[in-house]
């Protein structure tokens, strides 16, 4: 049984994909052991108490710095032990500690087809109002591995996702979440979870 930990930010609707997935059976051997937040007012937390799964807040703002932010954020995933770890909306740059400690172990969905409307400053809305600035016809979400680098780590799936005429980044951002991430995600949890998934030369194989 997979053991992962979901660290999120907002109104977790990529959560409840995941518990939505693991209720439908298309997730599997998977359980999760706590979800994380940086936010102490986001709804994805709401959305783990209500399944009775310990929900955890951990924020930068609660730390002199940044260095005694990592360490104890690094340290509370350490305790907590999980298989994987699965950014779901989260905003907080991993620490570079706890990327070594967790080498491909460390999954993230991004809004857009990496290497494309990614990198600092690049998440949320934002992605979609600078995809619609461009005037891109595709769009989409993708999952990968997390590295040192942001949104740089091995590519684990993508989907594209349609742009139209009349989109507002809020329109498209749901159109991305519910055509790309939502299903993303899951799908690449469930391959973690059932050993399908290889990083060969810093490129994944699905087995
Ligand atoms: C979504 O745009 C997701 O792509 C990004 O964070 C946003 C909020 O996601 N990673 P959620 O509703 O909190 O899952």
């Amino acid at each position: 049984m997979l053991r992962a930990a979901v660290c999120v930010s907002g109104g977790g609707t990529n959560l409840q994909a995941i518990l939505d997935a693991m209720d439908a059976g298309t997730l599997t051997n998977t359980e999760i052991i706590a979800v994380i937040s940086n936010n102490p007012g986001a709804k994805a937390l709401s959305r783990a108490r209500g399944r009775g799964i310990p929900a955890l807040v951990l924020s930068p703002k609660d730390y002199p710095d940044r260095e005694a932010f990592d360490e104890a954020f690094t340290a509370k995933l350490c305790e907590l032990a999980p298989d994987l770890i699965v950014l779901a909306g989260f905003l907080v740059k991993i620490p570079p500690q706890l990327v070594a400690r967790f080498s491909n172990r460390i999954i993230n969905i991004h809004p857009a087809l990496i290497p494309s409307f990614c990198g600092v400053g690049y998440y949320g809305l934002k992605v979609h109002e600078k995809v619609l600035e461009r005037g891109v016809k595709l769009t989409g979400a993708t999952v990968h591995f997390v590295n040192e680098g942001m949104d740089e780590g091995p590519i684990i799936a993508q989907k594209a996702v349609q742009v139209e005429e009349t989109d507002t980044p809020e329109i498209l951002q749901r159109r991305v979440m519910e055509q790309a991430e939502w299903i993303l995600l899951p799908r690449a949890m469930d391959d973690f979870a059932n050993g399908r998934l290889r990083v060969v030369d810093g490129r994944v194989r699905r087995v």
